[in-house]
């Protein structure tokens, strides 16, 4: 039988790492995967996770399963880390959160209850992407189209080709949106132009679904939920998609969620019986440790205060080095202006380089980055940033 199976290519994303590790030139650098890497290279444990984790594993009486959902403490801490504490979603109890593996998983769970539900529902992915979700869509068997997204020329927001496609998008579609710090190209609509946004996809009858994995990566916990707000509109549905693998460093603990927004309680019950259903159907319910770290963490005041502070500095180390990108590449004489870099929010910057470009680095100068130019701008440090900048120069023909 498995004679007939044929190779898969590497992941684009996850495939990296593992030539990066197999790699065997000292001076390699990862601007891979998206994973935060401190200004010596490394993914440290949070000390505030490593606090609650002693914590979890003192109290820790049962290994029983979890509801499908997961622990409905969990559920509320989600919701109130991305609304707000009293948001009227929090209170209504017209949304429903389950506990995932993952952000990838959440995806995962919306693609199964939508193709198990509103099985004629085509969801609109933006160009780009993060290169896994129309690999995660279309394994639940949901159809994908693409609307415009990102200008290149002007390496901003292309708003009016953005609306000018939702307004064409047929009623009873879902359009798949980043809550925040946009992956690949680091671009997030501004205030004003979310609300346009929310506008056009509630007019066009659209379902919106918001990829939420980098709160706090971009401005700030509550800044980076703006648009997440504004999609929340009075019984307005939607749905979002929670990662904690970046803003808490649970990267392997795989900790996310789903939450379901309907227009009333009663809808939001029916929603989630399918909901649950799915999950049933797919993991039966999820892993305990990664989310009672989040759970004690969001629910103990102190720890939830020194864990924004670990958070900030992620935050902070990133936008320093994006200035200090700017600088070096100018300094290393890469044609070009590159101060958009400086702009761009979250762990990535699109760099603009091409795919040969990319191939070029990893090639001639052991310096690994997506082949779309995306590049993990957490995998920059003081250390490292001369030899990047230099190759860069480099391949762009300085
Ligand atoms: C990324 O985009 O690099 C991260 O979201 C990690 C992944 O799973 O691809």
């Amino acid at each position: 039988m498995f004679q007939s199976v044929v190779s898969a290519p590497p992941d684009p994303i996850l495939g990296l790492t593992d030539a990066f590790k197999a790699d065997p030139r000292a001076d390699k650098i990862n601007l891979g995967v998206g994973v935060y890497q401190d200004e010596a290279g490394r993914t440290p444990v949070l000390p505030a996770v490593v606090e609650a984790s002693r914590r979890v594993v003192e109290r820790s009486d049962t290994k029983n399963y979890l509801p499908i959902p997961g622990d409905p403490a969990y559920g509320l801490a989600v919701q109130q880390l991305a609304w707000g504490e009293g948001h009227e979603v929090v209170e209504s109890g017209r949304a429903a959160t389950s506990h995932t593996p993952g952000g990838t998983g959440a995806l995962r769970v919306v693609g199964d209850f939508l193709h198990q539900n509103l099985p004629s529902t085509t969801l609109w992915l933006t160009t780009p992407t993060w290169a896994n979700h129309p690999a995660i869509f279309a394994a639940a068997g949901v159809p994908t189209k693409t609307f415009p997204y990102f200008d290149p020329q002007a390496n901003a927001l292309d708003l009016p080709a953005m609306l000018a496609a939702i307004k064409k998008m047929p009623a009873g579609d879902a359009i798949l949106l980043h809550g925040c710090c946009h992956n690949p190209t680091g671009i997030d609509p501004t205030a004003d132009q979310w609300k346009q946004i929310a506008d056009a996809v509630y007019a066009a009858g659209v379902l919106p679904v918001l990829d939420f994995a980098y709160q706090g990566f971009g401005d700030g916990l509550s800044e980076d939920a703006a648009g997440l707000r504004e999609f929340t509109r009075p019984s307005a549905e939607l749905v979002a998609c929670s990662s904690y693998s970046k803003n808490f460093g649970l990267y392997r603990e795989r900790v996310g969620a789903a939450t379901f927004v309907a227009g009333d309680a009663g809808r939001c019950a029916v929603v989630q019986s399918q909901v649950k259903r799915a999950i049933r159907a797919n993991y039966s319910n999820p892993p305990a440790f990664g989310a009672a770290l989040v759970t004690t963490i969001l629910g103990d005041p102190k720890l939830r205060k020194q864990w924004e502070g670990e958070l900030a500095e992620m935050r902070g180390r990133i936008n320093g080095m994006r200035k200090l990108l700017v600088d070096k590449l100018a300094e290393h004489r890469a044609p070009g202006d590159f101060g958009f870099i400086a702009h761009q929010r979250g762990m990535f910057s699109f760099s603009g380089l091409t795919e040969p470009q990319v191939a070029k680095l990893k090639s001639e100068h052991a310096i690994y980055m997506v082949g779309s130019g995306r590049m993990n701008v957490a995998g920059v440090t003081p250390a490292n940033v001369d030899r990047l900048c230099a190759a860069v120069a480099q391949v762009l023909g300085a």
